[in-house]
């Protein structure tokens, strides 16, 4: 089986016929567009090769009481989502105004698992505790995967983790990236601990963070990562197709 490439697009693009042409042009097998709410549904019609995928779920559902706002699982999935976001740095930063604690996070993984929805866990250590050395970031995000899993069981099997370290997210201008080596450290460590939680080898683990045209095979190569989370470089679909193209070269685990 090939690897993955998740298409985040974020905050992007800005209207929805705009979202739907990139859609088709991304529709192609091994790619999960992972696009805005509003565009959901037109793009879920739209698609016929490359899966569906939300950046967020609510953490509760209608049973849990009134929550104004909030997208549940159960509408994600009715709308043919099959992979969501959960803990995107962006998300967990307190700056963003968001702030989502370990525990929020915690749960929006049982409610993405509650819906059929696979979670795609975001773990990353900021550049101040990547300065104070590797065992620090492993230190760091251990404790993001273990906090992230700790509401659902066993069910950790049938999520997915991705690594992005902060400081290499949205750098492709700045031109700081994480190499591939010193990710594949990282992905290594991951899958060991997603081996003690589960006590099985079956863990995935995906990298991100500037993953670009120019360096995703790199990624793709390393066997420690079934498969890659692209951002900025998603809103380019004749280079995502590449991308997905060097994935489907790429065997799995
Ligand atoms: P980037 O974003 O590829 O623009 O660095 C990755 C992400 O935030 O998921």
């Amino acid at each position: 089986m090939g690897k993955l490439v998740i298409a985040n697009w974020k905050m992007h693009p800005r209207t929805e016929r705009e979202a739907v042409r990139l859609a088709r042009a991304e529709d192609v097998p091994g790619v999960v567009v992972a696009a805005p709410f509003p565009y959901l549904a037109g793009i879920g019609k739209a698609l016929r090769q490359a899966s569906l995928g939300a950046q967020d779920v609510s953490p509760t559902d209608a049973r849990t009481g009134p929550m104004t706002g909030e997208v549940s699982g159960a509408m994600l999935s009715s709308l043919g989502v099959r992979y969501v976001l959960i803990g995107h740095s962006e998300r967990r930063n307190p700056l963003s105004g968001k702030g989502e604690s370990d525990s929020v996070i915690a749960a929006k993984v049982c409610a993405a698992l509650d819906a059929r929805i696979t979670p795609v866990l975001c773990v990353g250590e900021p550049w101040n505790i990547r300065q104070r050395g590797f065992a620090s970031s492993r230190a760091y995000v251990k404790k993001q995967v273990v906090a992230g899993f700790a509401k659902c069981g066993g069910r950790n099997l049938r999520c997915l983790v991705a690594y992005e370290p902060i400081w290499a997210i949205s750098t492709l201008a700045r031109r700081r990236i994480a190499t591939p080596e010193e990710a594949a450290a990282m992905g290594s460590y991951l899958l060991a601990q997603l081996e003690a939680l589960s006590g099985t080898r079956k863990g995935a683990v995906l990298y991100g963070g500037s993953v670009s045209v120019a360096n995703a095979a790199a990624f793709l190569m390393r066997p420690e990562f079934s498969g890659v989370l692209v951002g900025g470089a998603s809103l380019d679909a004749p280079g995502l197709r590449r991308i997905a193209r060097a994935a489907a070269d790429s065997k799995s685990r």
